[in-house]
């Protein structure tokens, strides 16, 4: 079977990419220091416990198994952390990616799909945002994602090593089998803490701003289904292996709405209204991220299938209970 390694396997958006590896016929070999992943979030190959900062431990992974393909999603993701505490995201984020690509290197420079984000648009005004406009991150998170972007290419004139750069806009919603979904620690995400609030396990949920530019001053987002992700995630890889070119694609569902739409639809999804308090704006917030996925479209062949908002809610939904039974919330 074709060895994919999967770097932050046990995470959020990798562990369901994994599960879709295994359903195309791919091994998926996890490497996770499970700092922020799960280890029951990694059901369908090999977990390897682990950090990219340890140079030999990721060295022996890479030469055990000799993977055909990687997927490198392990990072620390808190844009707001990221401001604070801006070493910790250029030491993880940027020296873990250089101890992988160097032990690729060394293991035949396997072809690689990488993790970045809508985030190194920053503030753009376009409507829809397309990987031809020029990308300027506004925070350290989004920074050394644009430099992880700038190195792969840097790599690949020195080595050949072919690479694909993923733009997720924003990941939600839980596997449909309800195997897996998301859980972070803290959770700063406003569907996870809109249902909290709509379960009764948070007093409110605070809207972050509410004097945007926007149809209802709410800012706007791009909500892609994480099952829609892994699947573009099995379709790049498969792409790279079979000699494509290195390529940029941003995944979103391409649809904007609001935070009060999220609100809404949360609502719809609990069967209960859910206390809200407007709040100030949280700073570095965008008011509109919302994707051209054209490009997706036309090379990946890829679509979104899973993305409308209500069943990205109704899927969240589903998983925010069945965690709550067990962890008793
Ligand atoms: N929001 C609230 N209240 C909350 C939490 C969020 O109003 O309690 C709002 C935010 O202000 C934002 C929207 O809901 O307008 C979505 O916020 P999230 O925190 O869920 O997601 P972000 O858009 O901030 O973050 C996502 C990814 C990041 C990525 C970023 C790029 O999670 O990894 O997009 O902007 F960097």
């Amino acid at each position: 079977m074709t060895k994919i390694l999967v770097t932050g396997g046990a995470g959020y958006v990798g562990s369901h990419a994994c599960k879709a590896l295994a359903a195309a016929g791919y091994e998926p070999v996890v490497f996770d220091s499970l700092i922020a992943g799960h280890d029951w979030a990694v059901n369908w190959g090999p977990l390897e416990v682990g950090d990219l900062l340890d140079r030999d431990r990721i060295a022996a992974v890479v030469q055990e198994y000799r993977p055909e393909g990687v997927i490198h999603f392990a990072s620390f993701a808190y844009v707001g952390e990221s401001v604070t505490n801006p070493g910790k995201y250029w030491r993880n984020n940027v020296t873990g990616a250089i101890n992988l690509l160097d032990e690729l290197v060394a293991c035949g420079a396997p072809p690689i799909v990488f993790s970045s984000s809508c985030t190194v648009y920053g503030m753009s005004d376009a409507d829809y945002l397309s990987e031809t406009l020029p990308i300027a991150p506004i925070n350290p998170y989004g920074n050394t994602k644009r430099a992880i972007e700038i190195m792969l290419s840097d790599y690949e004139v020195a080595t050949g090593m072919r690479h694909t750069i993923l733009r997720y806009f924003n990941a939600a919603g839980c596997d449909a089998e309800g195997e897996i979904g998301e859980d972070h620690d803290p959770e700063t995400h406003l569907i996870p803490l809109a249902l909290a609030a709509a379960a009764k396990d948070r007093d409110r949920l605070s809207i972050f701003g509410t004097d945007y530019p926007t149809t209802d001053g709410t800012c706007i987002r791009d909500y892609i289904h994480v099952t829609d992700l892994a699947d573009a995630h099995v379709r790049a890889v498969g792409q790279l292996l079979e000699g494509a070119k290195s390529n940029v694609f941003n995944l979103g569902a391409g649809e904007g709405y609001s935070v009060r739409d999220v609100v809404d639809a949360v609502g719809r999804a609990v069967g209960a209204d859910l206390p809200v308090q407007d709040a100030d704006r949280r700073a570095g917030d965008p008011a509109r991220l919302v994707a051209d996925i054209s490009h997706a479209r036309d090379v990946l062949g890829w679509s979104p299938e899973h993305s409308s908002l209500d069943n990205i809610v109704t899927t969240a939904w589903n998983w925010y209970r069945s965690r709550r039974q067990i962890v008793g919330a």
